[in-house]
């Protein structure tokens, strides 16, 4: 994972939390951080050159908030990866931490800054590789701003708030572009859905990327084959409420054609022989 620039603002270095635990504020190394509020977002989204405004929230998803911003007149959005107050707990010992597992987690701004590059690497690639997705523009910490699909009247709908013309077109599209990230990006989406795809200039375009997993060497390609199976047959499943109707195995079949990593060729083969776990 690369990072664009390594600098997070929210972040203390540790000579800064040296210097708080010697004053006392608090002790270990979790910063004491809280969640952050519409005009913290704002003048922090501001103050790192990310948007000239922010105008107002378009959405609060499980760990992102998406707002609509502006870069001058032109209109961007603007996401930020966040926490969620109802299932961890501040501790002014431990910092951060899960309630759920009480598990101490270390550096949640670490985290949702991951969340932040991955999502921005990854739009940058499958943009590059020619897939119809929001080009990324920015990233400073867990906020990246991105192309803003819509106009001034009002942001693209989910697909799923469409009356689509012409559906069989519509999923061939987004397959196309699907299988440009797998092929060409090596990546399976992993959320692909109604949800996650917009309707816009009579096109399907896919956002949401940021739980997306690599298809290496490393990767466990049974596990691939589920994700993939999985996001096909959500895809499937919503255009059969068009009466359009494909054969799930096919396509799969079509995918996993196009690309295996080269050390993996024979995963089915060796997990029914039990060489792999
Ligand atoms: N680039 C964009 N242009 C226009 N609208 C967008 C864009 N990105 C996101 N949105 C809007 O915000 C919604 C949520 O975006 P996204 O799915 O990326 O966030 P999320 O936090 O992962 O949400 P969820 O957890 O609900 O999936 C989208 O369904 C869409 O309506
Ligand atoms: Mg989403």
């Amino acid at each position: 994972m690369s990072r664009i620039e390594k600098y997070n603002p929210h972040k203390q270095s540790s000579a800064s939390r040296r210097i708080q635990a010697a004053k006392g504020n608090y002790s270990g190394r979790g910063a004491l951080i809280r969640e952050l509020t519409f005009d913290d977002i704002k003048r922090d989204a501001i103050g790192f050159g990310l948007a000239t405004d922010v105008l107002h929230q378009l959405n609060a998803g499980k760990e992102a908030s998406i707002y609509l911003a502006t870069w001058r007149e032109h209109p961007i959005i603007l996401k930020a990866y966040r926490m969620h107050q109802s299932c961890h707990r501040i501790s002014k010992k431990h910092g951060y931490s899960s309630a759920a597992s009480a598990k101490r987690t270390h550096n949640v701004l670490a985290m949702m800054e991951d969340l932040a590059v991955k999502e921005f690497d990854l739009l940058m690639k499958c943009f590059r590789a020619g897939m119809h997705v929001p080009t990324p523009v920015g990233r400073v910490g867990q906020y990246l701003t991105m192309r803003f699909i819509g106009d001034v009247t009002a942001p693209a709908p989910q697909i799923r708030n469409v009356e689509l013309q012409e559906p069989s077109r519509a999923l061939d599209q987004i397959l196309d572009d699907y299988l440009v990230m797998y092929r060409d990006v090596n990546y399976v989406h992993g959320d692909l859905s109604e949800y996650n795809i917009l309707w816009w200039e009579d096109r399907p375009w896919i956002i949401d990327v940021p739980q997306a997993e690599p298809v290496d060497k490393h990767c466990d390609m049974m596990r691939i084959e589920a994700v993939l199976r999985r996001d096909l047959q959500n895809l499937l499943g919503f255009f059969e409420n068009y009466h359009v109707y494909r054969d799930l195995e096919q396509i799969l079949n079509v995918f996993l054609s196009a690309y295996i990593p080269d050390n993996q060729k024979h995963y089915r083969e060796l997990r029914v022989r039990g060489e792999i776990v």
